[in-house]
C-alpha cells in the first residue's frame, strides 16, 4: 500500500491525474475505472488539462464507471452519467462507444449487472480503478456490510450517503434509495487502484480504512489486501493516520 499526502485537494487531483497519464502512456488502450462525486472534480479538471495540453491520444481507452442511481436516465441532470459527461467526457476526445455505464433505467437489474461484468471481462479487466471513499467507508456504492465477494449488483444506499449527496437533488429524501454498483470483488480485481480523499470529514474513515481491521463493516478496509493500491490524500484527510 502506498500513501501520498499532499497539501490540498488541488494538489491531490493533480497528483492522481499525473498517475493516470503515466498509465495511459504505458498502455494506449487502458481500461480505466472511473468515479464521480465532489472529490473527483479537481482530478477531472487536471486530467482534462493534461490530456488536451499534451495532446495525449485517448481514442483507444475504455472507461467503466463504478455506479449509477436506479431510476435516472442518462440525460437526467442528477444522474452520474450526466455528471461524467459534464465534468469529463465532453471535454476530451474520447470515443462514445468506449464509454461504459450501468443503466439505472434497466428493467431487468440482474441482467444489466451481469452485462456489465461481462463487458469488463471482455475488455480484459480494469487496468486502473479510481475511487473516492464515502464517510461510512463505502467504495462505489458498496455500503458497510457489503460482502467482499460481491459483484456488480443492485444496492440500497445508506442514510449518510443520501445525506451527503443531497446537494445534487435538493434534499436527502429526493436522493434515490437504490443504485447499481460494481461489487467489492469487481473493484478488487482491478490491476491497480488509486483512492482519493480530501478534507477533515474524511480523516476518521481514511484512518479506519488504512490502519483499522479489515472488515466488511468498513468496505474500504478491503483495499489493504490489494497489491497495487495508492491512497492520494490531502493533509486533512491524512491527519488521523498512524505515524510511521
Ligand atoms: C461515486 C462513488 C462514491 C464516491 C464517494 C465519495 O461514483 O462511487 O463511492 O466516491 O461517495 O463521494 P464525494 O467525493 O462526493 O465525497
Amino acid at each position: 500500500m502506498k500513501i501520498i499526502i499532499v497539501n490540498n485537494a488541488k494538489d491531490a487531483g493533480e497528483k492522481a491525474a499525473r498517475l493516470v497519464i503515466k498509465e495511459i502512456k504505458r498502455k494506449q488502450n487502458l481500461v480505466l475505472g472511473l468515479a464521480t462525486g465532489k472529490t473527483m472534480i479537481s482530478f477531472y479538471k487536471t486530467l482534462i488539462r493534461l490530456i488536451n495540453n499534451r495532446k495525449i491520444d485517448i481514442s483507444r481507452i475504455r472507461t467503466f464507471n463504478l455506479d449509477e442511481y436506479i431510476g435516472l436516465s442518462l440525460n437526467d441532470r442528477r444522474s452520474l452519467r450526466y455528471y461524467m459527461d459534464k465534468n469529463f467526457f465532453t471535454k476530451v476526445d474520447i470515443k462514445k462507444e468506449k464509454i461504459h455505464f450501468l443503466d439505472g433505467k434497466a428493467k431487468n437489474k440482474k441482467r444489466e449487472c451481469a452485462r456489465y461484468e461481462m463487458k469488463i471481462k471482455d475488455a480484459g479487466g480494469i487496468d486502473l480503478q479510481i475511487l473516492g471513499i464515502g464517510q461510512d467507508g463505502h467504495i462505489g456504492f458498496n455500503e458497510p456490510h457489503s460482502s467482499f465477494k460481491s459483484k456488480t449488483r443492485e444496492v440500497m444506499l445508506s442514510e449518510i450517503t443520501r445525506k451527503n449527496n443531497a446537494k445534487f437533488f435538493g434534499s436527502a429524501d429526493k436522493v434515490p434509495r437504490r443504485a447499481l454498483t460494481m461489487g467489492i470483488d469487481t473493484i478488487m480485481s482491478a490491476k491497480k487502484i488509486i483512492l482519493l480523499a480530501f478534507g477533515k470529514n474524511k480523516a476518521e474513515i481514511v484512518a479506519r480504512a488504512v490502519d483499522g481491521a479489515v472488515s466488511e463493516e468498513v468496505p474500504a478496509s478491503v483495499l489493504q489486501k490489494h497489491k497495487d493500491i495508492i491512497f492520494v490524500l490531502d493533509k486533512n484527510a491524512g491527519s488521523e493516520l498512524e505515524k510511521g
